[in-house]
């Protein structure tokens, strides 16, 4: 046992270190890029696993059609990077292989598909890679519900918290375990600027803070304690703080649930949250997500691969609404805001005002395709 011990205190001594790193990096951190002066962007497509690839091709389509002036001018380029399915990184024991995050890293924007996470085992989850490798501090998902006043977007920290070292904590085995949790000065700045930042250029009026600071009071606690610094700077938007306990309850309260408007959270109740809100919107099938650093960024369903469904048979089935709401986030963060919007309007037809063709995840419901090519109809018309 006591060996144990050595060597989880060793372990602990240079994560510690890999982390104060880590903070260095984050604080000679450059500008961001700008899309709105570059001549030439690539986006990267990746199908993913599962349900991935089907929902990503219709998804390329309506890139295609929309972007058709600039594909065919050259000032955007669609690249179709493959090789990050579950078999490939299983047989070369890699969360990202190093091709794929070479080409990956050719690019400026990516829309990806959802990729299997292998349970338990050591093997990190690709996306936890991505946002790391690509440093990707910003998950964006907005989620609305116009008929019952709800318009939501969540700033969910998206590269520490419980993730950043979630492969890698310590074990005395058939006594213990133990996982880390980090909050650094820098990361946590940067989410909170991000968010306020969003409500500032957004007439927003207010970002709700959520943390469980009672009880994690070493990262929760400072990672309220910076929002608030930051929420200084910005004297138009009030600050409010919030369990997430209490707003996971909030969220399904008709009374409250419409006052929300701007939320920033730590990495997992940002997960946990938002998928609780992208059901309250329809179902995870129909929010998008924005995965967004300073340099790279990268654009998803948020939901997973649904295994289940393709064990089914079911596949081609699959809801494309959510990918095609993380298109219209892509096109947003390039400055294509005239595409964004004709997508945004489509979307608004096809999946809330009109519904002529609906996905429902099985049979009894129009393919992915089938409902791609509704969409495309529509578009032509806007
Ligand atoms: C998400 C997903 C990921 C996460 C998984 C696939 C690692 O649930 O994007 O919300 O936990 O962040
Ligand atoms: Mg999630």
């Amino acid at each position: 046992m006591q060996e144990s011990i050595e060597r989880a205190v060793d372990q602990f001594r240079a994560l510690l270190e890999e982390q104060l790193a880590r903070v260095q990096r984050m604080e000679r951190a450059e500008a961001a890029k700008d899309f709105a002066g570059m001549d030439r962007i690539t986006i990267g497509v990746i199908g993913g696993d599962g349900i991935g690839p089907a929902i990503v091709a219709q998804a390329r389509r309506v890139l295609e059609s929309l972007l058709k002036d600039e594909l065919a001018l050259g000032r955007v380029t669609l690249k179709q990077i493959d090789g990050l399915t579950l078999e490939n990184r299983l047989a070369l024991g890699k969360s990202v292989p190093d091709d794929v995050l070479a080409a990956i890293k050719g690019c400026d924007v990516l829309l990806k598909g959802p990729t299997t996470t292998p349970k338990g085992g050591t093997m990190e989850s690709a996306n936890v890679t991505l946002r790391r490798e690509l440093d990707l501090y910003a998950n964006v998902r907005p989620v609305r519900v116009p008929e019952a006043g709800i318009d939501w977007v969540f700033y969910r920290e998206n590269t520490e918290g419980e993730y950043v070292l979630g492969s890698r904590g310590v074990e005395v085995p058939g006594r213990l375990a133990m996982d880390f949790k980090v909050t650094t000065q820098p990361g946590t700045r940067r989410i909170a600027r991000a968010a306020f930042e969003y409500a500032k250029n957004n007439g927003k009026t207010r970002v709700s803070i959520v943390t469980k600071a009672n009880i994690m009071k070493k990262t929760d606690g400072n990672f309220s304690a910076i929002c608030h610094e930051v929420a200084a700077d910005y004297p138009g938007i009030e600050a409010d703080d919030w369990y997430i306990d209490i707003m996971a309850a909030n969220l399904v309260n008709p009374a409250i649930r419409n006052q929300f408007q701007v939320f920033v959270l730590p990495n997992l109740y940002g997960d946990i949250i938002t998928d609780e809100a992208a059901q309250i919107q329809g179902g995870v099938g129909t929010a998008g997500s924005a995965n967004i650093g300073d340099r790279y960024a990268m654009f998803e369903a948020i939901h997973g691969s649904a295994p289940r469904m393709i064990e089914e048979g079911l596949g081609d089935y699959a809801n494309p609404a959510s990918i095609l709401r993380a298109t219209e986030l892509l096109l947003r963060h390039i400055a294509m805001a005239k595409p964004a919007e004709r997508l945004a309007k489509a979307l608004e037809i096809c999946c809330e005002t009109e519904r002529a063709v609906v996905v429902t995840g099985d049979r009894s419901g129009a393919t992915c395709r089938e409902f791609t090519d509704y969409l495309l109809q529509n578009l032509d018309q806007i």
